[in-house]
């Protein structure tokens, strides 16, 4: 299943070679570093997005369509069916928004089905045009607005399966009815704030704080796995319709919360990026999520003291700086700590509701 398995274990062996222990040479303060270009950082957000959904519409919408004939329909709500993947993206870009973070993510089309999708300015619908002229590469643009300076990247959305040629056309709102597979159907932008003093001297661009960059990719985990525990799994058990199963594989079943973002990051490192997370805890279920070394230790033991920030850590690995953040990941929801509570594996049975259960490392190269 795991086929980061053998990258963490490596980078996590060189991290335990490289690091002489916390404090001393090898480790910086995360603080010191300016921060990487805002563009890569608009990079990684795009491919946990992209990781997420293609989990979602592949593994989800697709095999149960297959396997218990359970289908994705616009009116998911009243037909107890799963949401589209596009309302899907527009419920965990809602639920990310609240969380006030400044990184912004949405969907949009020249040609939408819904008109709520449009392009909202003459740039954006350049940024669609230019994508749609050259799919290879995104649409990066900086924008001034009255809330001050951002810098959006346009990512083109393309017709990947013949699902999304067939609906789009035969929608009774849709107001193109010739996409063909391969075509680019809209496009992903990400908005995110920047400052016009933090800047690279050498290409001129614009710089994010790299924990910074750290809480936009935290947030649009949280909030796919958010959406996908409340809309999903809580809701489609509630009907009776589909349960979630450590086995979902086997059992046609959903499967859980956990292995969702397990599965992403999975995807992603599959991907060039060398944007890695996963998920850890002092009281793992599957041991193999136990913590790997003494910063990961020393890094849980913290949020569960602090769990208001993160643990941030900068690694030096054969002269590359790693940048590290460890967050607390919270039992949210009574179902996460019946089921943990519960299982034969657990090695703690007395967890409580918002108890910091774990914490999800994230690991990406500074000066990528
Ligand atoms: C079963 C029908 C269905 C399928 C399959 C589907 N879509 Fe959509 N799509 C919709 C609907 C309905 C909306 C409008 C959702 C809303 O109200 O925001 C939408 C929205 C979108 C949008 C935003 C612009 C718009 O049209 O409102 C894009 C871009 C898009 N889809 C691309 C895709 C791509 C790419 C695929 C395949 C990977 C796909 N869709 C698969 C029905 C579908
Ligand atoms: C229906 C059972 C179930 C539910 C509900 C569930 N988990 Fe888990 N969780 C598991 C299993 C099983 C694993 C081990 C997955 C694996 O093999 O990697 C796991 C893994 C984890 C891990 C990694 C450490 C470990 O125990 O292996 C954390 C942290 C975690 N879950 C937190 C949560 C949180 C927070 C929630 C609620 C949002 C939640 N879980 C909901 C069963 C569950």
């Amino acid at each position: 299943m795991r086929k980061t398995t053998l990258f963490i274990l490596l980078l996590l062996t060189l991290l335990r070679l490289a690091v002489p222990g916390p404090g001393q040479a090898g480790e910086q303060d995360a603080g010191a570093m300016k921060g990487i270009p805002a563009s890569v950082a608009a990079d990684y957000i795009y491919s946990v997005i992209q990781a997420n959904r293609a989990i979602y519409s592949e593994v989800i919408v697709e095999r149960l369509g297959f396997a218990i004939s359970l289908k994705a329909t616009e009116r998911w709500r009243v037909e107890k069916t799963l949401p589209l993947p596009a309302q899907f993206l527009l419920l965990s870009s809602q639920v990310s928004e609240k969380k006030n973070v400044g990184m912004t993510y949405r969907l949009m089309s020249l040609w939408p089905i819904n008109p709520r999708n449009s392009p909202k300015d003459d740039k954006e619908r350049l940024g669609l045009e230019k994508v749609v002229e050259s799919p290879d590469k995104p649409y990066r643009l900086t924008l001034s607005t009255g809330t001050g300076l951002y810098h959006k990247s346009i990512y083109p959305d393309i017709a990947v399966t013949k699902a999304c040629v067939t609906c789009h056309n035969q929608h009774p709102k849709t107001i193109k009815n010739t996409f063909k597979l391969g075509d680019v159907m809209g496009g992903i932008a990400i908005k995110i704030p920047v400052r016009k003093d933090i800047k690279d001297p050498i290409s001129d661009e614009f710089l994010v704080p790299p924990e910074v960059v750290a809480d936009y990719i935290h947030s649009v985990l949280e909030s796919d796995r958010t959406v996908y525990t409340e809309y999903v799994v809580n809701r489609l058990q509630r009907e009776n319709i589909v349960y979630a199963s450590e086995h979902w594989w086997e059992d046609n079943a959903l499967m859980l919360p956990a292995q969702f973002l397990l599965n992403a990051s999975d995807l992603m490192s599959a991907g060039s990026l060398n944007l890695d997370f996963k998920l850890i805890s002092t009281w793992p279920i599957n041991p193999h999520n136990g913590p790997a070394n003494e910063f990961e230790r020393k890094a849980l033991d913290q949020v569960a003291k602090k769990p208001f920030r993160p643990y941030n850590m900068v690694h030096t690995i054969g002269g590359k700086n790693y940048f590290q953040a460890v967050y607390p990941d919270f039992a949210v929801s009574p179902a996460c700590v019946t089921c943990h509570n519960q299982h034969p594996k657990s090695p703690k049975r007395d967890f409580a509701l918002n108890d910091v259960m774990g914490g999800i490392v994230m690991t990406f190269p500074l000066n990528p």
